[in-house]
C-alpha cells in the first residue's frame, strides 16, 4: 500500500481529483496527510470531508525558509511519504527539501514545460501567441518547473480565449493527467533516465485534447 502525501496551498482540485479516481477505482493507496502552507486553503476542507488528516503549516510564522521546510519534512515524514505530491503548493522548496524526497516528489505545473515555468503560465501563453498550451506533470529538482517530465496534456488555444477561459480548460487538462501520473508511479511504472521519464510498459505521455 503507497501512502501519499500532498502539499497544497489553495483550493486543491487536482488534490480532489486524484482522490476521486483514487477511490472509484479502488487504488492500493493512502492519503496520509494533506499540508497546506497557511490554514485559509480550501483543499483542507475537502481533504476532511474524506477523513484524510488535514494540516497547516504556517510559512508566516516561519523566520526562514529552511525553518518551514524542515517543519514540513518533520511532518511528511511522521505521517510517512512515500510519494510527495504538490497541488497547487505555491512556495519554492529549498534545495534539503527536494534533496530528501528526490524521486517521489511530484509537481503539477500549468503549462507545456520546458515553456513557461514560473508564474502567470495562462497570461503568458495568450502574450506570446502560442497556438498549444497546457500542463505537465513532472518530477522535482533543484531548478524550478525544471525536472523530469512524466505526461503532458495539450490544449489548442482559441481564438478569443482570455486567462480565465484557457486557465479553465488548463485546469480540466490537469484533473486528467495528474492521476495518470501519480497511478504510472505507484505501479511502479516510471523510469528516470537522465533528464527523461521512461514508462514501462510505454504508454503515450501527451494526451491532446
Ligand atoms: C493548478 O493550476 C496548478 O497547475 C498550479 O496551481 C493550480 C492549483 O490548482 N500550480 C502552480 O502554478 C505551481 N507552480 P488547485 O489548487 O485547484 O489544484
Amino acid at each position: 500500500m503507497h501512502s501519499i502525501v500532498t502539499l497544497i496551498s489553495g483550493r486543491g482540485s487536482n488534490f480532489e481529483a486524484i482522490v476521486k479516481i483514487a477511490q472509484k477505482d479502488h487504488w492500493p493507496v493512502k492519503f496520509a496527510g494533506v499540508i497546506a502552507n497557511h490554514s485559509a486553503a480550501k483543499g483542507l476542507d475537502f481533504a476532511r470531508s474524506q477523513g484524510i488528516p488535514a494540516f497547516a503549516i504556517e510559512h508566516r510564522e516561519h523566520p526562514s525558509r529552511e525553518s518551514f521546510d524542515a517543519a514540513l519534512i518533520a511532518k511528511i515524514d511522521e505521517l510517512g511519504a512515500d510519494l510527495v505530491v504538490l497541488a497547487g503548493f505555491m512556495r519554492i522548496l529549498t534545495p534539503g527539501f527536494i534533496r530528501h524526497f528526490e524521486g517521489r516528489l511530484i509537481n503539477i505545473h500549468p503549462a507545456l514545460l520546458p515553456a513557461f515555468p514560473g508564474l502567470h503560465t495562462h497570461e503568458r501563453a495568450l502574450e506570446a501567441g502560442v497556438q498549444e498550451h497546457g500542463a505537465t506533470v513532472h518530477f522535482v529538482t533543484e531548478g524550478v518547473d525544471e525536472g523530469p517530465i512524466i505526461c503532458q496534456a495539450s490544449i489548442p488555444v482559441l481564438a478569443g480565449d482570455d486567462v480565465d477561459a484557457l486557465a479553465a480548460r488548463v485546469l480540466a487538462a490537469e484533473h486528467q493527467i495528474y492521476p495518470r501520473a501519480v497511478k504510472w508511479f505507484i505501479d511502479g511504472r516510471l523510469r528516470i533516465e537522465g533528464n527523461q521519464v521512461k514508462v514501462q510498459p510505454p504508454e503515450a505521455q501527451l494526451i491532446k485534447l
